[in-house]
């Protein structure tokens, strides 16, 4: 039988015990990028349930860049950049939002998007679910239509999915 995405993602993941703090096992997603089989495969079944959905795909700094590029190359859309505060060089949208510990802002070029673009977006990881978010309240106030999330690792326990109500959310791993 072939492989299944959670066992290719078992058994190409690295776990790193106690990072980043101590008493914490993160699933590192590194080698499944750098893996020819395990990058396709992940990309491919992140937008599987998409197909024909959408008109670009938005990545989400700095993980989500790596998802993203490559969907939008395979399904023949372009990609857009949510960036951290600072990064981008023309007027943008800022969003807030928190942190386990404070704020983190985020950006979009406020030209990257004309009114009712169909937007999926793309991260490594879903966890408190403060990241999809706040990329979802930017692209809303660019007039996006934000059709679906896709993220490779959910992290159950911090109950992302349910800040995100009303969105289409598809992982490929609940961790
Ligand atoms: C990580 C991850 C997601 C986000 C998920 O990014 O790549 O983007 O956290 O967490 P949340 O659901 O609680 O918001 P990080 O902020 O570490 O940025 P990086 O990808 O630039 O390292």
């Amino acid at each position: 039988a072939p492989e299944s995405i959670s066992d290719l993602l078992d058994r190409l993941s690295a776990i790193v015990p106690d990072y980043p703090v101590e008493g914490v096992s993160f699933k590192d997603l590194t080698p499944v990028f750098a893996d020819p089989l395990g990058l396709r495969r992940i990309v491919d079944e992140v937008i599987e349930p998409f197909a024909g959905q959408f008109d670009v795909v938005a990545g989400l700094e700095a993980r989500g860049f790596v998802l993203a590029a490559a969907a939008a190359y395979a399904s023949g859309t372009g990609m857009i950049t949510v960036r951290k505060a600072g990064k981008l060089p023309r007027p943008v949208h800022r969003d807030e939002y928190s942190l386990e510990y404070g704020t983190g802002t985020l950006e979009l070029h406020r030209d990257d998007i004309t009114p009712g673009t169909r937007v999926l977006v793309l991260d490594d990881v879903l966890a408190t679910g403060g990241t999809v978010g706040s990329s979802v309240r930017l692209l809303a106030m660019a007039g996006a239509d934000v059709i679906g999330v896709g993220v490779v690792l959910e992290l159950e326990a911090l109950a992302g999915r349910k800040q995100l109500a009303g969105l289409n959310v598809h992982s490929l791993q609940l961790v």
